[in-house]
């Protein structure tokens, strides 16, 4: 089906809009749809032709109006068409200033970089220089891995399963979905479909030990990198949040090896996750930032930053046309003060606060919903089957039986393996007559993850697991009578992952977070049309594009909030009670008042 044929099909007519205007509407998305790459991506799910926008709010070619969640994909801190934004764009143009100057020094690159200086983290602020790179945030991660690789001599790059980091070479060679690359891939630490089955700060403690494990085993295959690249808050990945003490502890472990650290803020910077710089939540100061989108403030811009003793790369090591764009620095520099005047970041901090808890209640309402998560104004739905059993990090999939043997009784217990993404995971279960279930995985740590299962029976015997943490991680649990205890009593997983779980105490039965039902990419899609015909412009991200994501502007008034989530909370009910085609009856999400109407 074509955009527009989706656009007939699915969007009620505008109320207002003349049969004209949706005409033109209409001729535009045909020749799209005609002309354009197979490859255009946000198109294809938003099927709206934009001709007027004034901060959250955007205006298309039909009259309709909408609430911009997606806000240029996290690129506008001030929402669309900030005055001081169009303030500062028409002073550059009106002064005759030069449009094109390559590198040079102008005074607007000046004030920009002064103001740039001026919010950076203690220890970075007073050792900092600055190259300006092709003006998109991957241009700048290129730029970062040049920089570490020629400081350091090293080639390799340390990245995190989930990550993103942009789409030219190396940027994807370090992003989550890549293949034979010159990348070794660690664990980023999540509490739901966390990789070892336990989340929280343990999950986060096991992510960090495998990393130093990596690093320091001569024989892990990983020789010694360049630089570890990381993403504070990860956003395209499904908007996970590292915790504060993981990252100080890569901050050691990469400090304690003389590994330049290089945190990606592209999407995280200037003030979007309740700080100005994501990473100043956990106090950690890295050698490299990668900065772009809200830089520009809302036009091209990328830079990397970094400690002035990295600056060892030789002149025109990292050139480019378009290096100069003064349009678009002095839209940044507006946008940075602004942000930093204003305490948008302390806004962000409280609002998105205020959101993720109701959106939490939103979670216990519709079963569709597993999780809920986010830091600041960067938030994530993750939309799961509601009637599939939750199962292995991932959720069911293809199973591949293998037997395992059972210890005693002579019963044998059936054991299935299945691989997702290099992981597998196995599952035993004794007899009713109480034979134990045992089961030895090597596991692995990565995007799969592992998962043992055991369930022994009904009259308390026990379940045991043995796991082998290898090069892609593992997980096992056993629910039993008496099984592998997480609480207390059974194996110290901080310590030794997947010790056999003989101990005897209360059975570790794992909750949602653990085992959680599988992503439902279709329902996430339908939440984003049921948005899209409300009014209400989201993003999809993550693994399956099934995380509904909001990133709203930093300057979303508190009435704005409400009617984006009374419009989300009206999808989600309608993508749950089975209603998303068009429907004049359709009765409201008790959420919704009259915020929508008065919003735009
Ligand atoms: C964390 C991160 N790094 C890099 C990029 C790539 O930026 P760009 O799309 O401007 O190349 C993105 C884009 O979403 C991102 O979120």
């Amino acid at each position: 089906m074509t955009v527009t044929e989706s656009v007939r099909g699915g969007m009620p007519e505008p109320a207002g809009a003349s049969a004209g205007a949706r005409a033109v509407q209409e001729g535009i998305l045909r020749r799209q749809s005609a002309r354009e790459s197979a490859a255009r991506t946000y198109a294809r799910a938003l099927p709206i032709v934009p001709v007027r926008a004034r901060g959250l709010t955007i205006e298309g070619a039909d009259g309709r109006r909408y609430l911009d969640c997606l806000s240029g994909a996290g690129t506008l801190a001030l929402g669309h068409n900030h005055p001081v934004v169009l303030e500062a764009i028409r002073k550059v143009l009106d002064s005759g200033a030069p449009l094109h100057v390559l590198d040079l020094a102008t005074p607007v690159k000046d004030a920009f970089v002064t103001e740039l200086f001026g919010t950076l983290p203690p220890g970075l602020a007073d050792h900092a220089r600055v190259q300006f790179c092709g003006p998109a945030g991957t241009d700048a991660v290129e730029a970062a891995f040049k920089l570490v690789r020629a400081a350091t001599g090293r080639t390799g790059m340390l990245a995190f399963t989930g990550a993103y980091h942009g789409m030219t070479a190396g940027a994807l060679e370090a992003s989550g979905g890549a293949c034979d690359v010159r990348v070794a891939r660690l664990p980023y630490p999540r509490d739901y479909r966390c990789p070892f089955g336990v989340g929280g700060e343990r999950g986060a403690e096991l992510a960090a030990r495998w990393t130093e494990s990596v690093l320091d085993d001569p024989k892990s295959g990983v020789p010694s990198p360049a630089g570890m690249i990381l993403e504070p808050v990860q956003g395209e990945g499904g908007v996970i949040p590292a915790p504060d003490a993981w990252m100080r502890r890569m901050r050691q472990i990469t400090a304690d090896r003389n590994i330049p650290l290089i945190a990606d803020e592209v999407q995280t910077g200037v003030g979007r996750t309740g700080a100005f710089w994501a990473v100043g939540h956990s106090g950690v100061t890295p050698d490299v930032m990668v900065l772009s989108k809200a830089i520009g403030g809302s036009l091209p811009l990328a830079v990397v930053v970094y400690r002035d003793d990295l600056d060892a790369w030789e002149p025109g090591a990292h050139a480019g046309t378009f290096r100069g764009n003064q349009l678009a620095m002095a839209a940044g520099t507006a946008t940075l003060a602004y942000v930093r005047e204003n305490g948008l970041a302390g806004r962000a901090a409280e609002l998105g606060a205020r959101m993720l808890d109701q959106l939490q209640g939103l979670a216990t309402e519709f079963a569709c919903i597993g999780d809920v998560r986010g830091r600041g104004l960067m938030v994530g739905l993750e939309v799961v089957d509601p009637e599939a059993s939750g199962g292995s990090v991932w959720g069911d999939g293809p199973v591949a039986g293998a037997w395992a043997e059972s210890e005693g009784g002579g019963s044998r217990a059936r054991a299935s393996g299945r691989s997702a993404g290099g992981g597998g995971w196995g599952q035993a279960s004794a007899g009713p007559d109480g034979d134990r279930g045992r089961v030895g995985t090597p596991a692995g740590l990565d995007d799969g993850g592992d998962c043992a299962h055991a369930s022994a029976g009904p009259d308390g015997d026990r379940g045991r697991i043995g796991t082998t943490a290898g090069s892609d991680g593992g997980w096992g649990w056993a629910s039993a009578g008496v099984g592998l205890d997480q609480a207390g009593g059974g194996p110290d997983l901080a310590a030794g992952l997947g010790s056999a779980g003989d101990g005897v105490g209360s059975a570790w039965v794992p909750d949602a977070a653990r085992c959680p039902r599988p992503a439902a990419p279709e329902l996430a899609a339908a939440i984003q049309r049921e948005c899209l015909r409300r009014g209400l412009i989201v993003e999809l991200g993550g693994r399956h594009s099934s995380v509904v994501r909001l990133l709203p502007p930093l300057t979303i008034s508190d009435e704005q909030a409400a009617a984006v989530l009374d419009r989300l909370a009206d999808a989600v009910a309608a993508v749950a009670r089975g209603r998303t085609a068009p429907d004049q009856s359709h009765q409201p999400h008790p959420w919704h008042g009259d915020h929508a109407e008065r919003a735009v």
